[in-house]
């Protein structure tokens, strides 16, 4: 970032609570790294107030901005146009400002997806065990459909949910590659290697001692296994996939890469790798 100026612009964040965020470190180091005059601060926004923060935000000239809980989904009655993939999922974590207002996209499973390839890991073609049908795998569920994923085995406690996911992934992505099973089912999954991706609650910060399964004979199956959680660094479920002979990732890289993704949108640049490298050694730090 250089000295505020008359010609400084802004992005920001709004959410509900916006105080823990790691964006303005991710923004603000990227703006220092590539000498643009851009600030990024988070701002609370109150419960029902979300249609005045974006309308205000355009009047205020502010470039772009992130969107985070509670807010995803009702910012997208806010915007004058969605990107395909965010209209698909429906959910919103960044607004691009335009001629008439913001057009929204979702930076978090492009994010999700360049974490990966910078581990090496393919989605095309692949056999995934995706825990969890919440918000995030839901998400992750339209991703690996777009990525030309072979098969998804989405495991959830509740199979009803698993259930609704799947159905509605599949009908939306015109394929039929989401399978929906109950957790508890697992040992029915075929037997072979599979690059599972954590994307239950279960292991966040403070309750870091379980995994949603904990049976080791399940881990085995397991050649790669992503938790999204960045929360501890080290979950109960990446321990269980090292234990048993897989590479296991955290999910901080998604939330780097989720920024950087932002950051591009707003100011038409593509990040390096090594820029992003320094970005998330300040991640590393801080987080
Ligand atoms: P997010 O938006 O982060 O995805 P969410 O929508 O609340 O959060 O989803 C939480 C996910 O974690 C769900 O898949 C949930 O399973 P249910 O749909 O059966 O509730 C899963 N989850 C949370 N606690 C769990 C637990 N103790 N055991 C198994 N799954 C759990």
């Amino acid at each position: 970032m250089k000295m505020i100026d008359g010609h400084t612009r802004t992005c920001g964040l709004i959410g509900n609570p916006v105080e823990h965020t790691l964006s303005p470190l991710i923004h603000n180091t990227l703006a220092k790294q590539l000498n643009h005059n851009l600030v990024y601060v988070p701002f609370h926004v109150e419960e029902g107030q979300v249609h005045q923060a974006v309308d205000g935000a355009f009047a205020l000239n502010i470039l772009g901005l992130n969107v985070t809980v509670p807010y995803k989904s009702q910012v997208m009655d806010s915007l004058v146009q969605i990107d395909d993939l965010a209209q698909k999922i429906g959910a919103v974590n960044t607004l691009v400002r335009c001629e008439k207002g913001y057009k929204g996209y979702n930076t978090d499973m492009p994010g999700l997806y360049r974490a990966l390839a910078s581990e090496k890991i393919k989605l095309e073609g692949q056999e995934v065990i995706l825990l969890g049908a919440g918000g995030a795998a839901r998400a992750v569920a339209f991703m690996c459909a777009s990525k030309n994923v072979k098969r998804v085995y989405l495991l959830n406690r509740s199979v009803e949910k698993a259930k609704a996911v799947a159905d509605e992934v599949n009908a939306k992505s015109g394929r039929e590659c989401i399978y929906p099973m109950a957790l508890e089912n697992y040992n029915e999954l075929p037997d072979q290697k599979f690059l599972a991706i954590q994307a239950t609650s279960v292991g966040l910060h403070p309750n870091v001692e379980h995994a949603v399964i904990e049976d080791q004979a399940f881990y085995q199956r397991i050649h790669t296994g992503y938790d999204l959680i960045y929360k501890p660094r080290d979950t109960r479920f990446m321990q269980l996939v090292r234990e048993n002979g897989g590479c296991a990732f955290h999910g901080l890289k998604m939330l780097l890469y989720q920024g950087i993704i932002a950051y591009e949108l707003w100011n038409d640049v593509s990040v390096s790798e090594s820029m992003a490298a320094q970005v998330y050694k300040a991640l590393e730090e801080r987080a």
